[in-house]
């Protein structure tokens, strides 16, 4: 399972070759969303097998899987024999991507069992292996299934963690299979990063992301025009690259990404609450993490008092004038503390004088890295594309050229592994 680059080439796709996929399939109800996924990656030009276990074809039966990829569709070993499929499938993929992965098929993956064609696909590949589970919260969280994951993930495969939320029946929590329109990009940043090895694997990353809101009355704001795709491009990209992402969102429309942990937040005093926190990684099992990225744009200041309900026009008295008081700085207070080892890496966005003002700000805040961008009404916010200079606090300056900001996330996580202290295990 674990990946090496030349292995991978030479058993996949011919270079320009449509990708090829196997899609896994376990025997859990969310089998159902993907016939979504497998729909997205073949309309995108994906060579999809699907390989279901038995039981997952009670979910959603062979036909739907047959129609949707436009191949036969077996279960076992013991069909057409002759072409090997056992060890050809698995061979002869690209990725494979496990959907809905149940705690039984994560704890054979683990042990290495070779009981039905997707186990056998599994040992056989030499292409990254993504395995999102999905199950009830108190099987997700058994010690077993999460040894069987640690397992995994120590073995190069990318575990991506399930969404919280409504699971079948009337509970919720940890369980849930992420959106399809997410799994699939997981895929096709899996894809495209090809062989290369998942540098973030065993890392735990932070990011903040969006704008922060200071409210002013039950029904008013001060705000920023941030929008968080900078933040969520980071946080998608990490986990492609295999790590542990904490997202810390303030007021972001976006779709959750699917394996990061996304903690909703929404004025800047309750954002700095949320990422110390998990920054130390108190919060959760995650450990301290190993970086931390504010990609959000936090208010600089609030109003210096709420108005507990709303703030009425004062008949011919004029508006009133807002007071304001200044907001604690995350990035600065995170650059201050001893944080050993722990990488600390800001935004900066300026109008003008844009490398002056970025060393001045990288040294003013203590950080290791910071991305300066030029912003403006029509500049990055909102947009799909960015451009920016990464400055280093070792004097380095990595130019990004305008382009998907999914790009320049890949380049600060280039620029993040490289100065990340060695670790041993995951
Ligand atoms: N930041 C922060 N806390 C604040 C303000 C900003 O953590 N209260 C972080 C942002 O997330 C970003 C970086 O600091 O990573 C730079 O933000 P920017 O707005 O460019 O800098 P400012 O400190 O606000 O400086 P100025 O507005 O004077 O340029």
């Amino acid at each position: 399972m674990t990946p090496g680059p030349a292995r991978a080439s030479e058993a996949g796709s011919e270079p320009n070759a449509a990708p090829r996929v196997v899609l896994g399939v376990g025997a859990g109800i969310a089998a159902y969303k993907v016939c979504e996924l497998l729909r997205r990656l073949t309309e995108s030009g994906h060579d999809v097998r699907v390989v279901p276990t038995a039981d997952a074809l009670r979910f959603v039966g062979e036909p739907t899987w047959a129609a949707l990829s436009g191949k036969p569709v077996a279960t076992g070993v013991w069909d057409a024999v002759s072409q090997v499929p056992h060890v050809r499938i698995g061979q002869t993929a690209d990725l494979v991507f496990v959907a809905p992965a149940t705690a039984d098929l994560l704890a054979r993956a683990a042990h290495g069992l070779a009981d039905d064609l997707l186990t056998n696909t599994l040992l056989t590949a030499r292409c990254p292996v993504v395995f999102a589970p999905a199950m009830h919260t108190e099987m997700w969280e058994h010690p077993a299934t999460q040894a069987n994951v640690a397992t995994l993930r120590a073995r190069g495969a990318i575990v991506v963690d399930p969404a919280s939320g409504r699971l079948t029946g009337r509970d919720t929590g940890p369980g849930r299979l992420p959106d399809p329109a997410e799994l699939f990009e997981v895929a096709r940043r899996v894809l495209a990063r090809g062989g290369v090895a998942r540098d973030l694997a065993g890392r735990h990353v932070v990011v903040s992301a969006g704008g922060t809101r200071e409210a002013l009355d039950p029904v008013r704001f001060l705000g920023n025009r941030s929008s968080g795709l900078q933040g969520y491009a980071l946080a998608r990209t990490a986990v492609a690259r295999g790590a542990r992402v904490t997202l810390v969102a303030a007021n972001v429309a976006l779709p959750d990404p699917a394996g990061a942990r996304v903690v909703a937040v929404e004025s800047a005093e309750q954002m700095r609450g949320a990422v110390l926190e998990a920054a130390s990684g108190k919060d959760s099992g995650d450990g301290p993490a190993d970086v931390v990225v504010m990609a959000a744009a936090v208010a600089d200041f609030r109003p210096a008092a709420y108005a507990g309900s709303k703030i009425k026009k004062r008949d011919g008295a004029g508006p009133a004038p807002i007071a304001l008081v200044q907001n604690p700085d995350i990035l600065a207070e995170l650059g201050a503390r001893p944080h050993g080892g722990q990488l600390v890496v800001g935004f900066a966005a300026e109008t003008d004088d844009l490398l002056e003002n970025g060393r001045r700000k990288l040294a003013r805040k203590g950080c290791d890295l910071l991305v300066v961008n030029q912003v403006g009404a029509d500049l990055t916010f909102g947009r799909p594309d960015n451009a920016a200079v990464v400055l280093g606090a070792d004097g380095s300056s990595t130019e990004v050229p305008r382009g998907p900001k999914e790009a320049l996330a890949d380049t600060v996580w280039d620029l993040v592994t490289a100065r990340l202290p060695e670790r041993g295990g995951s």
